[in-house]
């Protein structure tokens, strides 16, 4: 008698907790994707992070499939036999048909099986694969889209991996397939042109088009209803990858995206509005003692101190105590993510900081990968001149220790004004002079390939933030991901942002947006816009967003101005807070990491994946619409600790004098405060999904 799986699905903050009890115990979920052991953006974010819960749930039955690129595979993936006997004839039936197709455990939590495709190998396919496609749907793929190319290859891949499947399955399987974005859609639309006894599922994580628009010239929001998509897509010489994708949203049973915006975009653009809504979640790791957060932010930022210390040789001219690190970060969209928004309140924010002689310095990073050649020598000069005065005053230091011994050995205090000799000022004096410097701390840490063309550096070159030492507001440029292998900034992206105060992501067009998310949860303030997924959904569950240090940036009824000057206040008040209001927010925006894990929001999936069951096999599977007021669900109060006035709750806490600014104890109080504001609200959540098989034997069936 097949058991039945259960799932437990919870939250910590007192969300409703939800259970789930249904046999699934025969059927397989195939999660295919591109970015599977591939990163590229946040879709690898969104298969990584909720890889461990899909994982709990399907156990052995759960295989993620994406492209073999080598070098991943040598670094996450360990390549082993395949463990379930169908799938291992079905990949060696593959394989002995030209493709090469390989089967392994990804090294990440939940540790998932992945089935990974050789596309490259079989290239030879190509031709025939494409005029496959124009004869089934007048896709027709150009040779030079080479994106394009693996999709068709990938497509016609996947497809083939599930119908083998299907095919060597000894009784009818129930297999759910799930896929991601249009790259991997085509696998899609083949299971249905085929037939296969598939449940799909096609999730998009932004629309082509509107990515295109968006980046474009044009006033999207308030003519979406009015595009011509067609002609658009041609304009833009990306039809056919537009045909893929939509005809993925239509073919699958059911079709989900990633926030409501994206929704109301892909229902005009895809013209089928998505069945369900999986925002995106985060794998909440919580750590036993609650200020271990703080310790790790500090600790982070001793380091982006160091790499400043560096960066900024020879011009060290403000006091680094007092500098807070704002960064932006992500694939590198300039005005969709926008970086361009950023950069203009940044020169707005210096001239205020200046007027008003305040004294903070300001340091923006701008991590977004761009064509380089490398580090420049500039930069990783910065950081050998650092070591070499850290070196400096370790000898001297050592010197001087010895002296101090050797004084005291012999009972004596010492004469200070011996303790340093001739020697010493000799090498102090020479490493002082090789920190002296002609030119000013380099924006840019690399040698871009498009220097003169580059959407940052000209906006820079035009708002004339060079880093000189009257700018109050300085600007690194670093166009590359971070990685804790880096000769200049080693550190991994998650270390740095738990080093900064504030991420800053004043996107145009932003489905979901990982980034400000990842704040959240690490409990570092952000500002994102109401433009953006992740924006919105934080706007709606949560009573004063500010008070939690989640700016909301109005970039939907604002003109690109007045946003301007609201990023610009936000930044300036940002500024203006002391060290224990800074601290105080970081717990609050701490707070709100429960609300992001996938252990509460990995229930849409969940939902998805019943409907498409129901949908594919309507003999085995029913699905109960629920009532749609259930999903909308619970809001997070505004803290109690804050005061009532809208004025004053722009800054989470009353200022305090510079000497509580320097106690270090204030957030313990606060943890007191955090006991009063803890949240705890019930919101039923209803699962619609019924096993009809297992209900009738009353084994089990839906709960809520
Ligand atoms: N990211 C990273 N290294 C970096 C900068 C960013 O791994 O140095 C990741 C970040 O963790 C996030 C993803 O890039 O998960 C960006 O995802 P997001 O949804 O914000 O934007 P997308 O690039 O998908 O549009
Ligand atoms: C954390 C640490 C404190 C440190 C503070 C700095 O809270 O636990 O020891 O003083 O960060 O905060 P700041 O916002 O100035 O980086
Ligand atoms: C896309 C979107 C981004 C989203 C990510 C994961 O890349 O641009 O906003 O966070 O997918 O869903």
């Amino acid at each position: 008698m097949p058991l039945a799986r259960s799932l437990s699905v919870t939250s910590l903050s007192g969300l409703e907790e939800w259970d789930e009890e249904f046999d699934l115990e025969d059927a397989v979920l195939f999660e295919i994707a591109w970015e599977v052991a591939n990163k590229v953006g946040g879709i690898y974010t969104v298969i990584q992070t909720k890889a461990r819960l899909t994982a709990e749930e399907w156990g052995e039955n759960y295989f993620l499939v994406g492209p073999y690129v080598e070098s991943n595979v040598r670094t996450q993936v360990e390549l082993i036999e395949p463990t379930n006997p169908v799938l291992k004839r079905t990949i060696d039936k593959m394989n002995a048909s030209g493709c090469k197709v390989y089967f392994g455990r990804w090294l990440i939590e939940g540790s998932p099986y992945v089935v990974l495709i050789d596309v490259a190998f079989t290239a030879w396919s190509l031709d025939r694969w494409k005029s496959e496609l124009w004869e089934l749907c007048d896709i027709g793929v150009p040779w030079f889209d080479r994106e394009a190319n693996d999709a068709v290859l990938f497509g016609f891949l996947t497809a083939w991996l599930l119908g083998e499947y299907v095919a060597q399955s000894e009784e009818p399987p129930h297999v759910v397939a799930h896929f991601h974005e249009w790259l991997a859609g085509l696998g899609l639309v083949l299971c249905r042109h085929r037939q296969l006894p598939v449940a799909t599922i096609f999730t998009t994580h932004a629309t082509l088009l509107g990515r295109y628009l968006c980046a474009g010239n044009v006033d999207f929001y308030n003519n979406l209803a009015e595009f011509n998509v067609d002609k658009e897509a041609g304009d833009r010489q990306i039809y056919h990858r537009y045909c893929l994708e939509r005809a993925a949203a239509h073919c699958a049973h059911v079709f989900t995206t990633v926030s409501q915006i994206t929704a109301i975009e892909a229902e005009h653009l895809l013209k089928r509005k998505p069945d369900v809504v999986t925002p995106n979640g985060l794998n909440v790791k919580k750590f036993s003692a609650v200020h271990e957060f703080q310790n790790l932010h500090a600790q982070s930022k001793n380091r982006i101190q160091e790499f400043v210390r560096g960066h900024f040789y020879g011009h060290l001219d403000f006091n680094l105590d007092k500098c807070l690190f704002l960064f932006i970060a992500g694939r590198y969209e300039f005005s969709n993510k926008g970086a361009d928004l950023f950069l203009e309140a940044l020169a707005r924010l210096n001239y205020l900081l200046r007027v008003n002689h305040s004294d903070v310095t300001v340091i923006a990073f701008f991590i977004m990968p761009a064509r380089t050649n490398n580090f420049n020598v500039e930069t990783l000069k910065g950081q050998a001149v650092r070591k070499q005065l850290w070196d400096t005053a370790q000898t001297v230091k050592e010197r001087f220790g010895k002296k101090l011994y050797e004084s005291l050995l012999v009972g004596q205090l010492p004469d200070v004004s011996k303790m340093l000799d001739k020697e010493d000022f000799t090498i102090m004096k020479r490493a002082i002079f090789a920190t002296q410097r002609q030119c000013q701390p380099p924006i840019c840490t690399h040698n871009m390939l498009e220097d003169s063309s580059d959407p940052i550096l000209n906006c820079v070159r035009r708002i004339g933030l060079f880093n000189s030492s009257a700018d109050r507001v300085k600007i690194i440029f670093h166009p590359e991901f971070l990685s804790s292998t880096s000769p200049l900034l080693p550190m991994d992206y998650e270390e740095f942002v738990r080093g900064c105060h504030l991420g800053v992501f004043p996107s145009y067009y932003e489905p979901w947006g990982y980034t400000p998310a990842e704040c959240t949860v690490m409990g570092i303030p952000s500002i994102s816009t109401n433009l953006s997924g992740f924006g919105c959904f934080m706007e709606e569950h949560i009573a004063d967003p500010t008070a939690y240090g989640i700016y909301i940036l109005d970039r939907r009824f604002r003109g690109v101005d007045e946003s301007c000057n609201q990023l610009t206040s936000f930044l300036f008040q940002f500024c203006k807070q002391s060290r224990r209001q800074r601290i105080i927010q970081r717990n609050r925006t701490e707070r709100l990491s429960d609300l992001l894990d996938w252990r509460y929001l990995g229930r849409y999936y969940i939902s998805a994946r019943h409907m498409a069951l129901a949908k594919a096999f309507p003999d085995t599977y029913l699905y109960e619409p629920h009532d749609p007021t259930s999903t909308t669900g619970f809001r997070y109060p505004r803290p109690a600790s804050v005061p009532p006035s809208p004025a004053l709750s722009r800054h989470s806490s009353p200022r305090h004098s510079e000497a509580e600014d320097n106690d270090e104890d204030e957030r313990y109080d606060e943890d007191l405060e955090a006991e009063k504001d803890r949240v705890n609200i019930r919101q039923p959540y209803s699962m619609p999904f019924k096993n009809k098989l297992s209900t009738a034997n009353g084994a089990n069936g839906s709960s809520d």
